[in-house]
């Protein structure tokens, strides 16, 4: 048998991702046959599930076999390159359990992405998560190094895809620190692009943006790591920008903003409620994707957390910040629900999904939003509502509408 060629799995991998209709601009066809991506994951984890249903990650590296490790580079999959923050494929001996902190992103999703970013030739890009620098590598062959700058919060991890680009024969701006406050240095930026997940887009980038220019990103993210929603806004001359989520996207959450598991005696954060009522919503609608992101729309940094004890389920629903909370258990075809603090969380929520199952379910591409320095909106557009004559304006309908008032990020 002839060893695998990587120029061969290049192509081959180009080719799938035209076939699926991801790759369609040739020379993003160009970029995915130029750059190895062998460079960026010289080791990463497999993962798989374990016995106890927990995932594990076993490190693949070129030492077991380099013709299977080749291929497995060039499939279309994300591949896990730290876990817990610190835990690399080179370190971890054996297969390991943790959470995934720094990822190779799977080229389909990394392609659309750069699909939607519509760059031409002399833009220049502030990407925020460089990762491996394999995506950071595609965006350099097509724009030229001296027109990326890519900001990755872990040094470690930077300092890895730094060398990366470098033996791909890349010479870019790779800058250690939280991309969250963008990079106020080279901007400003015709495209801003995040690989990672956001509660929200900070306003420093759309003020490194320039107007006309695009910003991409994930957001909806707190304990869900699905129900989330890939936003495409344009920055405005008046330094607002607006767009709509053009489709689902999963990343992981940005390290600032990743939530914290919350230990301890769940019930004791329960354990007084102002109020308690019946609700015929499931809370198993939240395993769903749209109804996810409402919910996290509509109460924002909640998080979720099933739990049971005596064979009785409890879900709950946690805001650490505001010391709020719900707690649902099952009463026949209805549910219970106990709420306490300032926010009434599962009001919010219940509010949010049925004012979308009314409209009709729409799809999450007609969720509009828009950022200024003070809020972050987002709403669903009467002209976008699956039938014409179940259309609401955000006034009429405020369940449809979400306003988040936040301090802005300074640059
Ligand atoms: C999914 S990986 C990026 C994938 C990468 N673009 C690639 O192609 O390999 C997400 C990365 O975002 C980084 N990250 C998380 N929060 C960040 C922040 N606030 N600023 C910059 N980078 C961040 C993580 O450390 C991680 O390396």
């Amino acid at each position: 048998m002839t060893s695998p060629d990587p120029a061969t799995l290049r192509r081959a991998l180009a080719d799938q991702l035209e076939v699926g209709g991801v790759l369609r601009t040739p020379a993003w066809r160009e970029a995915v046959e130029a750059v190895p991506r062998e460079l960026f994951i010289s080791s990463f984890f497999r993962d798989a599930p374990g016995p106890d249903g927990i995932t594990r990650y076993t490190p693949v590296s070129r030492d077991i076999d380099v013709d299977e490790w080749l291929t497995i580079v060039y499939q279309n999959e994300t591949w896990v390159t730290q876990l817990d923050g610190h835990l690399t494929p080179d370190t971890a001996n054996g297969p390991v359990t943790g959470f995934p902190t720094s990822s190779s992103t799977m080229p389909s999703t990394v392609v659309g992405m750069l699909e939607s970013l519509d760059v031409e030739k002399g833009m220049n890009v502030l990407e925020i998560g460089t990762g491996t620098g394999y995506s950071t590598g595609l965006l350099c062959h097509r724009l030229g190094d001296d027109n990326i700058t890519s900001v990755e919060v872990d040094p470690a991890i930077s300092e890895r895809a730094d060398a990366a680009l470098e033996a791909a024969g890349y010479s870019t701006w790779t800058v250690t620190g939280d991309g969250l406050l963008g990079h106020p240095r080279r901007a400003p930026y015709d495209r801003t692009i995040a690989t990672c997940a956001l509660r929200r887009i900070p306003y420093a980038w759309v003020r490194q943006t320039k107007p006309g220019g695009i910003i991409l990103a994930t957001v909806g993210p707190s304990a869900w790591s699905y129900g989330t929603g890939l936003a495409k806004l344009k920055v405005k001359e008046d330094g607002t920008a607006e767009g709509r989520i053009i489709g689902r996207a999963s990343f992981m959450p940005a390290r600032a903003e990743a939530a914290i598991p919350l230990s301890g005696d769940l019930s004791a954060r329960a354990a007084y409620a102002d109020t308690e009522r019946k609700t015929s919503l499931s809370p198993d609608v939240l395993n769903d994707w749209m109804p996810a992101f409402l919910a996290q729309l509509a109460a924002p940094g909640a998080q979720l957390v099933c739990a049971v004890s005596d064979s009785r389920e409890t879900v709950y629903l946690f805001d650490t910040s505001r010391e709020s909370f719900a707690a649902l258990t099952t009463d026949g075809d209805e549910w219970n629900v106990r709420q306490g603090g300032p926010v009434a969380i599962w009001d919010a929520i219940e509010s949010a999904v049925t004012a979308w199952k009314d409209a009709g379910e729409p799809d999450i591409t007609t969720v509009r939003m828009a950022v200024t320095p003070e809020t972050h909106a987002y709403w669903i557009g009467d002209q976008q509502l699956a039938s014409p004559d179940r259309s609401y304006s955000i006034d009429e309908k405020p369940e449809l509408r979400w306003l988040h008032r936040y301090p802005p990020l300074s640059t």
